[in-house]
């Protein structure tokens, strides 16, 4: 029989990447593919939350009708549309690769090119995470991700408190098989009381339900 734990619980995900417009054709993005973020949104309606999942660019589609899905592009869109939604949630996941910077202003025609160097004058995006850490209230369980390439867990650790995190889940780049673009993902969860716990590497099917189980813990503490 499937569990319902979260039925009635609003849920806002950010998930996939953010493209940052230089011209009509042209833009600055990452490599997320967005799966890990709509593994999290589809087990958060399986178990009966209610899911905004706020998604950049990606191939993937929605298929529990529990979700509704807002689409957007920039950091900027993604910015305004979690933003208006959060207070009404009980907790939100931002699971995003934002980009960090945009171009100041956008091109309203396609550059054209010639020989000589080209610049692109950018502006650092709006934390969205951070935005939201700003005016949760106690009630709300705020969730982020770190990617890092070198010391892991103390940099980890530092978004966690600098963002006002209730827990950050990290992923692992040294493990063959995680992050970006890939089916599975190695995690590590770690907390406000630096309490760390280390997950196999799974599909992200399985790491989104350790996700969800965690998330589930903070709720019914709440
Ligand atoms: O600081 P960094 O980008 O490494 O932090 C990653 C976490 O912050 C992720 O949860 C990501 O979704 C979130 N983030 C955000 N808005 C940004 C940048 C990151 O919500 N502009």
């Amino acid at each position: 029989k499937e569990k319902k734990d979260l039925q009635g619980k609003n849920v806002l995900v950010t998930a996939g990447a953010t493209h940052e417009m230089i011209d009509p054709v042209r833009f600055i993005g990452n490599y997320s593919s967005g799966k890990m973020g709509y593994s999290l949104a589809e087990e958060l309606a399986r178990r009966g939350a209610n899911v905004t999942l706020v998604s950049g660019p990606t191939q993937l589609e929605v298929k529990h009708q529990n979700i509704s899905r807002v689409d957007v592009r920039s950091a900027e869109e993604m910015y305004v549309a979690s933003e208006a939604c959060f207070a009404k949630m009980d907790a939100a996941i931002m699971c995003a690769a934002v980009a960090d910077y945009t171009p100041v202003s956008k091109a309203d025609e396609k550059l054209k090119r010639n020989n000589e160097a080209f610049s692109i004058e950018l502006k650092a995006t709006t934390d969205i995470a951070a935005a939201l850490g700003k005016v949760k209230t106690n009630s709300q369980v705020l969730v982020g991700f770190a990617l890092e390439t070198q010391n892991e867990n103390d940099n980890a650790k530092k978004k966690l408190v600098k963002k006002n995190l209730d827990f950050i889940v990290l992923n692992s780049l040294k493990d063959k098989g995680a992050g970006f673009n890939s089916d599975t993902n190695k995690i590590t969860i770690i907390d406000k009381d630096n309490k760390t716990r280390e997950f196999a590497l799974k599909s992200k099917v399985h790491v989104a339900i350790d996700i969800i189980d965690e998330l589930t813990r903070y709720l019914a503490n709440r």
